[in-house]
């Protein structure tokens, strides 16, 4: 990021500085660089409350666009909602997040960003870009061992400047308190983003989104049955389905579920409900949730968590090959090889359905093998 410097910007506007400066001037004013404006405002939110500090960091609202020709294929109506074009170190949903949690660390004068996730994991890469743009410092917390070569989401990690700490089997972020608690030894004021970003902050971002959906949908003469989307923290489905409450948007929203639950999990759907239940209090919407308000479809995890199968596979290429458009392996092409279904087994009501694309193409990289038709050496 190259920022224009000091001298040159107006006097209500600073420089947000690198990590290790102090913050103080940037948390009221903005840098000239599109990417930094802290925005304690929403004015023209009608659903936010007015105090929540937000960094700037996505390029919203994402496009709304019609699928013609898969629509055609599957006899049903196809919009896509393409928050893979976030335009955060190559988009998804985690930009939306973040912009709430990082607002708020750059509020409490936090120098260091600190999150956890899979090796894998497009949240820890569009942290580390986050951090980035906003000059903080950033530490992720990846399950699994350090690869000989970095590709996909870990290459980025390691060209956007984090810092990477590798834990064996835990890929939850479950050593996240420890490595603070040494980040502060040293003087640092980390600030920790859970895994998934999923908390009642970072949800937020799905409060708005589901109101900038709504008008968009309006703004088209369209009302959707349907909305479809890869739920596996938590976040994007409850801030959906708090935002819908409030933005008058009568579309059944529908997970699909990434993760098997692990032994001794809480039943994810309950915590999708605390999600929604608290992202509505924090957003001062006055709704109340229940459990027939989490639609999860639990049917499509296969193998578990990042095993790419048939599904994730035949998804990746109809959609490439009708669409021109790139799912990955992991979230968005079991997502959306289970739209394919449901939809085939009339599971969906009139249509159009809303399939929303929630990034996660840099992995598509590190699949080559599991990617491939007729894999090498087979
Ligand atoms: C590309 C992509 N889609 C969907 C999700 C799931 O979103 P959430 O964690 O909010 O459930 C993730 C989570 O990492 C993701 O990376």
């Amino acid at each position: 990021m190259i920022c224009p410097p000091q001298d040159q910007i107006g006097e209500d506007k600073a420089l947000v500085p690198r990590a290790g400066m102090s913050i103080d001037s940037a948390l009221l004013t903005y840098c000239d660089c599109p990417s930094i404006v802290i925005d304690r405002q929403h004015d023209k939110d009608e659903h936010m409350k007015p105090d929540i500090p937000k960094a700037k960091l996505g390029f919203l609202p994402t496009p709304l666009a019609p699928l013609g020709r898969l629509s055609k294929f599957l006899g049903l109506r196809v919009l896509i909602k393409r928050d893979d074009l976030t335009g955060l170190a190559l988009g998804g949903n985690k930009t939306r997040k973040l912009e709430y949690l990082v607002g708020a660390a750059l509020a409490e004068g936090c120098d260091t960003l600190i999150t956890g996730g899979a090796a894998q994991s497009n949240h820890c890469r569009q942290t580390a870009a986050a951090a980035a743009m906003t000059g903080l410092d950033c530490h992720l917390v990846l399950g699994g061992e350090e690869p000989e070569l970095a590709g996909g989401n870990l290459l980025l990690d390691r060209l956007l400047g984090a810092t990477v700490h590798w834990c064996g089997p835990l890929r939850k972020g479950e050593k996240i308190p420890e490595i603070a608690d040494e980040l502060r030894r040293k003087g640092k004021k980390p600030y920790i983003i859970p895994y998934g970003g999923s908390n009642a902050l970072g949800a937020l971002g799905f409060v708005e989104a589901a109101a900038e959906l709504k008008s968009q949908l309006d703004a088209m003469g369209e009302t959707a049955s349907d909305i479809v989307f890869p739920s596996s923290s938590g976040g994007t489905h409850g801030g959906l389905i708090a935002g819908a409450a409030a933005a008058g948007l009568r579309a059944r929203i529908v997970g699909i579920q990434i993760d098997k639950g692990e032994a001794g999990d809480l039943p994810f759907a309950n915590r999708v409900l605390e999600i929604a239940r608290d992202s509505a209090s924090l957003a001062g919407i006055a709704a109340s949730f229940s459990n027939r308000d989490v639609h999860l479809e639990s049917g499509f995890t296969g193998g578990g968590y990042g095993v790419v199968g048939e599904l994730e596979r035949d998804a990746i290429a109809l959609l490439a090959g009708l669409e021109g458009i790139l799912v990955d392996p992991v979230y968005t092409g079991r997502a959306f090889g289970a739209l394919v279904k449901l939809a085939q087994a009339g599971a969906f009501g009139s249509g159009p359905v809303v399939f929303w694309h929630t990034g996660g193409s840099p992995a598509i990289f590190s699949y080559a093998n599991e990617l491939t038709v007729n894999p090498a050496g087979s």
